[in-house]
């Protein structure tokens, strides 16, 4: 039985309108209305049978609007949910949490005034293949884990937008507060927490601005290490061409690894191999590959909204070490990421 919640979306562009709104709908819940300055971004809500409202005043005033997923420009993310926080509402916000550090750390003040019920939409958490690994790692099946490696790529060339109507706001500091490694460490270093149920502690990376004509890094080499001594290593790039593997997370452990072949993304599906580490020997692992990240997203969101025992899964202060990480990547003690982003 589907929990049927009322959802608001605020910034109604591509990942929203081509992801979660779909994933809303299947799970069976409803998109009530949509705040978006875009008279494009109104019209394609509208299309679809939702209310839609220039500002955000607007979308506070609908009374069965439960649960709201922010979608803006990161720059953004920090307005909206404090204004969401103080309205009552839950809120599911879309990574990076903030364009910066001094962002992330009010949001997460405000968090906890509050008391609002808030998530990261983390949707890489919710990817069934994701999902099982971390039942297999947690029941020992590869042993002592030693080693994360991700790779997360894609191409995003200066003219890259996801809609006519709307600019590349990505290659913008102001607007994205960084690059490959803003928009993408993100869900690797998420996911290393959501696998191993530790946060990474130690955090160096070093950029590259390479292949793109633009002035933020096209591309970042991280290596971490969490709090139990698990190494994790991830490369990011914005200059890695659609068409080369670049989706690929490796867990190696002291008795086999699992290897996951693009099931980072949005859409469902992927491969996810057990390596046994005595016999080399390498078996399929099943999950559930019609569920896309999104759709599972919406309902654990949805399920914890109705059932507040289960918000123990969310917590802004461990996405607020998340901002930290990203912020000591980039090698910008607090301080002057306050100042870059005022
Ligand atoms: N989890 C994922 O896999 C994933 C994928 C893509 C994007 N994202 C994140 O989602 C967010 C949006 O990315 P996108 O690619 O959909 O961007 P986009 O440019 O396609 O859409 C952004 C939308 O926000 C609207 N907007 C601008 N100012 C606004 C305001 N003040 N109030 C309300 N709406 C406003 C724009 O008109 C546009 O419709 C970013 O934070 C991005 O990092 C996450």
């Amino acid at each position: 039985m589907a929990d049927d919640v009322g959802w608001g979306i605020v910034g109604y562009g591509w990942v929203a309108r081509d992801y979660m709104a779909p994933g809303i709908r299947e799970a069976g819940h409803r998109l009530v209305a949509v705040c978006d300055p875009g008279e494009a971004s109104r019209a394609a809500a509208e299309a679809d049978g939702t209310r839609a409202h220039a500002t955000l005043d607007g979308l506070l005033s609908e009374p069965d609007v439960e649960a709201v997923y922010v979608a803006t420009p990161n720059h953004l993310h920090r307005g909206a949910v404090e204004a969401l926080a103080a309205s009552g509402k839950a809120i599911l916000c879309e990574k990076p949490m903030a364009a910066g550090l001094a962002d992330a750390e009010a949001m997460a003040a405000a968090i906890a005034t509050t008391g609002a019920f808030y998530g990261t939409a983390f949707d890489q958490r919710h990817h069934p293949a994701h999902r099982t690994m971390r039942e297999d790692i947690r029941s020992g099946r590869i042993g002592t884990v030693t080693t994360i490696r991700i790779l997360y790529a894609c191409w995003l060339g200066r003219e890259w937008t996801s809609r006519a109507d709307l600019d590349n706001w990505r290659i913008d500091p102001a607007r994205a507060g960084g690059g490959a490694l803003m928009d993408l460490a993100p869900h690797g270093l998420d996911l290393v927490d959501f696998l191993l149920d530790e946060p990474i502690v130690d955090i160096a990376a070093l950029t590259q601005s390479r292949a793109q004509d633009y002035t933020v890094d096209d591309g970042a080499l991280l290596i971490g290490r969490s709090a139990g001594g698990v190494l994790a290593n991830l490369h990011v790039a914005y200059n890695c061409p659609d068409a080369l593997p670049r989706r690929r997370l490796e867990v190696v452990g002291t008795r086999g690894q699992f290897t996951a072949i693009d099931t980072m993304g949005q859409v469902a599906g992927g491969s996810l191999t057990f390596t046994d580490g005595t016999s080399g020997l390498a078996e399929a692992v099943a999950f559930d590959a019609a569920a896309s990240p999104f759709l599972e997203q919406v309902r654990a969101f949805g399920s914890a909204l109705r059932r507040p025992g289960e918000r123990t899964a969310y917590s802004a202060e461990r996405d607020l070490h998340t901002m930290r990480l990203l912020a000591r990547a980039y090698g910008m003690p607090p301080a002057a990421d306050a100042a870059a982003t005022t």
